[in-house]
């Protein structure tokens, strides 16, 4: 049996530059994974794929993106399918925080050692994108800069420590109807040039400052304003939607800053994280 931590992912920028000729949107995000993970086992059944997840909102079967991720694995390397999923869920779904996409990336990984079959970060990354554009991130993980679908990754200086708070409204978006939304509005863009900058010199203050995601001018979070006010007051260094949300991150250097603003979000929404970035994406432990 081999167990798979999966992280979820922040975005600190997200920009939609335009359509690609496969209907997809050609992005400019820099992606952070954070230690809010997943827990995904696998392991070898009496063949056929299985799975089962402790969020039962969530479907058990061919419809579940980790589901589909086991299905490309073994029609890649042509192997017999066999395999019995359980996914342990601790990020929330319809979130914009890439929990489905964090699951495929887990069960790709897994199956590579499960199976043995050695195969490299990129080809993992190959079969993760037949299922989902932020896959491929959530195998690499770290701090990145995400270009076309999301699925060029360039790796960039690890965002330094610091604690980042995130808040779920109760209302899921869906990720398509975001992009459509976005479709039929003049965009405003934010700094690109600035922010690769920044994060190409590490430097935490630019980012802060040149952070950005257009989706927060197409999307309707009603609570998003009194969740940035509330991080606001607490200190909050940047806050933001990330993804096509509807949730919030707020990042904090301070520890003690951090946890008073979880606290006071907690009175109001049901699910608020006290998370750290890390440089790692979906790992066998
Ligand atoms: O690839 P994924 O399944 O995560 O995409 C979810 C939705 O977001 C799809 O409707 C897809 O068309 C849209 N999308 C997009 N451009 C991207 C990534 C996703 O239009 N780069």
């Amino acid at each position: 049996m081999i167990k798979v931590l999966a992280p979820a992912k922040i975005n600190l920028f997200l920009d939609i530059l335009g359509r690609l000729e496969n209907g997809f949107h050609s992005l400019f995000m820099v992606m952070q994974a954070v230690d809010l993970c997943d827990e995904i086992t696998v392991s070898k059944g009496e063949g056929g794929i299985s799975l089962t997840c402790s969020d039962t909102r969530l479907p058990q079967d061919e419809r579940n993106i980790a589901f589909k991720a086991a299905k490309a694995f073994f029609a890649e390397t042509g192997i017999e399918p066999n395999a019995v999923i359980a996914i342990e869920k601790k990020i929330p779904f319809e979130a914009g925080l890439a929990g489905g996409s964090a699951d495929a990336a887990a069960v790709i990984v897994g199956l590579d050692a499960l199976y043995e079959t050695k195969l490299s970060k990129q080809k993992m990354c190959d079969i993760g994108l037949t299922v989902g554009s932020d896959v491929p991130f959530c195998i690499k993980g770290g701090t990145c800069i995400a270009q076309n679908r999301g699925e060029v990754l360039s790796r960039v200086k690890p965002l330094k420590d610091c604690f980042i708070v995130l808040a779920k409204p109760e209302k899921g978006v869906s990720t398509a109807a975001a992009f459509a939304a976005a479709d039929k509005a003049y965009i405003y863009h934010p700094d690109n040039l600035k922010m690769l900058e920044a994060c190409s010199n590490g430097d935490f203050e630019g980012i802060c400052k040149n952070a950005g995601n257009v989706f927060e001018q197409v999307i309707e979070v009603v609570e998003r304003v009194e969740i940035k006010e509330t991080m606001r007051i607490h200190g909050a260094l940047l806050y933001q939607m990330s993804g096509s949300g509807p949730t919030v991150f707020g990042i904090f250097e301070d520890e003690e800053k951090a946890k008073g603003c979880a606290c006071e979000l907690k009175k109001k929404f049901g699910a608020v994280f006290v998370t750290k970035p890390v440089s790692f994406g979906a790992k066998v432990i």
